[in-house]
Order: C-alpha cells, then structure tokens, then sequence
C-alpha cells in the first residue's frame, strides 16, 4: 500500500486542533466517530456512513480507563492497532486521532462535576456499572471539544450511552448533530462487539441465543405481558453452566424507565445484559417495529 493514502494518524492534541481548525477553515462538515479500538464492521459502516454524510471523517482511538469500572476487564480489553490502522484506510478514514492517557487526562483532571441525566445514567448498564457513564462522558466532553465534528456518530448497539450522549450535548450546548447508526450483527445474529473476541468457541457458539430471545420478544410484544415475557427469558438462562443473564429490561426508548403494560410506552423495547463465561455481552431491540 503506498504510505501516501494511509490513514492519518494524529496522537498530540495541540497537532489535532490545528489541523481539524484548517479543515474547518474551509467550511467542511466533520464527522466524527469515537471508538476504542479493535475495530470491527460494526465501526466500519458507521465510518461509511460517516463517509456519505460529511466532508471530513475523524476517528478516535481511545481506550478510555474512566469508564471501566473493573480494571480486569480494562486490562483484558482486545487492542490491534496494526489491523485497525489498515481498516481505517481501508474504510477511507481520513484521520484517527490516537491520545494516549497522559495526553487525554493530564494530572488526572477528568473529574468534573456530573451532569443531571435524570436518572438515564442510573439504569440498566449504570446500575450494573457504576461510574461507567461518567467515564464517557468524561471522554466524550473532551473528544467533542477537541474535535468539534459538525456531525457525531454512535451505535444503537449501546442505545442507552447514545441517550447519555445527546443529553450532554444539550446540557453543554455543542453545536453536533448526533447520528444514531442500526447494530451490525454477525450472520448468526450475535451483535458485532470487540468483546467477541474473548469469547471462547464454546461460548461463542451460544451467544447468538440472545439475539434468537430478543426476536422472540419482538414477536410476542404486544400479545402477551410485559412481566410474562420477562419471566419468560429468566427461564431461558435457567440452568446454562457459565451462562448468567444479568438483567433483562423492556423500557420506554426515550426515558428508559421499566413499562408495566404496553399503554405505558408507544416505543418500548428491550435490552438485556448477560455474561457468557468471562465475557459480558450486551443488545437491544426496538420492540413494534
Ligand atoms: P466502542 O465500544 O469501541 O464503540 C464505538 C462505537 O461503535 C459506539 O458508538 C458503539 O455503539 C458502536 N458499535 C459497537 N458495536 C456496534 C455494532 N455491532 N453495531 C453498530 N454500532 C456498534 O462505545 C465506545 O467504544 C466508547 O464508550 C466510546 C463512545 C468510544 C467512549 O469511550
């Protein structure tokens, strides 16, 4: 590959603001896409779809440790920059801003006051992984100031952290149209997340079973009740050695407050967090759709 159409890669703040501020300059739109590596085609067709809808495509790698509530799974976390700096320029990327944590949290000065989620960042991955949200928002108030993207995009894969995202932009007034793009599945169903690759190939094989439950749901919802349904996938973890559901939620879209009968929400849908061996996997589906 001539080095000349590689992917640009920036690591220095100070370089980034320049060189986005000459971009800027000329009144292209930038989208951006942050990530924390071991990409995936999950990241690749929201930096597609990034590629139609903007100018300019900017891409972070950032392995953020703020957000890790549990420092084993932070070490374990899957890292190729290698093979994501060849998709990048594969994927016609046209700059990867890769800080390091020096360089993102000088004296480890992320910590700011949090923001009022009304109790979006207390549920479902919140309750479960305290301090999760606001290590991203931590990051993402400081990517997004960095960068200053016209456009900015994230998966539905984690639906609640793109509810958190589009408060903080409210809340802190950046001017960032936000894009949410459909989750990217595996032909077997099994949502695409760089947490696959821990998985060992017995539980792999397995993992699929929570996309066949969410299908399920999404048939059922509407005829039968919501406590029932839930029931119903509790049963369906019952007794799979190494396999936990840690919880299975149906939630109004826009609050994600639980729903008790389908009156409760006109855009309900279902999210369900479970462990396959070591490996915590999540996924959702809008349900009426
Ligand atoms: P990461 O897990 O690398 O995900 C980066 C983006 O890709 C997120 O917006 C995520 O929702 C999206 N994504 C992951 N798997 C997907 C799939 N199968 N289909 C569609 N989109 C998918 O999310 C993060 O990083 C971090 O929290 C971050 C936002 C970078 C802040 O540190």
């Amino acid at each position: 590959m001539n080095t000349s159409n590689r992917v640009l890669v920036i690591r220095s703040i100070d370089k980034v603001t320049e060189f986005l501020t000459g971009i800027r300059r000329t009144g292209a739109t930038i989208g951006f896409v942050p990530t924390m590596g071991a990409l995936h085609e999950g990241h690749l067709s929201i930096i597609r779809q990034a590629r139609e809808e903007t100018d300019f495509v900017a891409v972070s790698i950032f392995v953020n440790p703020v957000q890790f509530n549990n420092k084993k799974d932070l070490e374990k976390y899957p890292r190729n920059l290698d093979l994501d700096l060849a998709l990048l320029t594969l994927t016609r990327c046209d700059l990867v801003f890769i800080p390091d944590e020096q360089e993102m949290y000088p004296d480890n000065k992320h910590l700011k006051e949090q923001l009022d989620f009304d109790g979006l960042d207390q549920v479902l991955e919140g309750k479960y992984r305290p301090g999760h949200f606001f290590g991203v928002v931590a990051v993402l108030r400081k990517l997004f100031s960095i960068i200053q993207p016209t456009h900015a995009y994230f998966g539905q894969k984690d639906y609640q952290q793109f509810l958190v995202v589009k408060r903080l932009i409210q809340a802190e007034a950046f001017s960032i149209q936000l894009v949410m793009h459909p989750i990217i599945r595996e032909t077997d169903g099994l949502a695409m997340s760089s947490r696959n690759a821990l998985l060992t190939p017995e539980m792999r094989q397995k993992a699929p079973m929570i996309y066949q439950i969410l299908q399920i749901l999404r048939d059922k919802a509407g005829n039968t009740e919501v406590k029932e349904m839930k029931m119903w996938v509790r049963k369906c973890f019952i007794g799979l050695p190494r396999i936990k559901l840690e919880y299975v939620a149906i939630v109004d879209a826009e609050t994600l407050k639980p729903i008790r009968n389908w009156s409760d929400s006109k855009r309900p849908m279902v999210c369900i967090a479970a462990y396959f061996g070591k490996v915590r996997l999540i996924d959702n589906v809008f349900l009426f759709s």
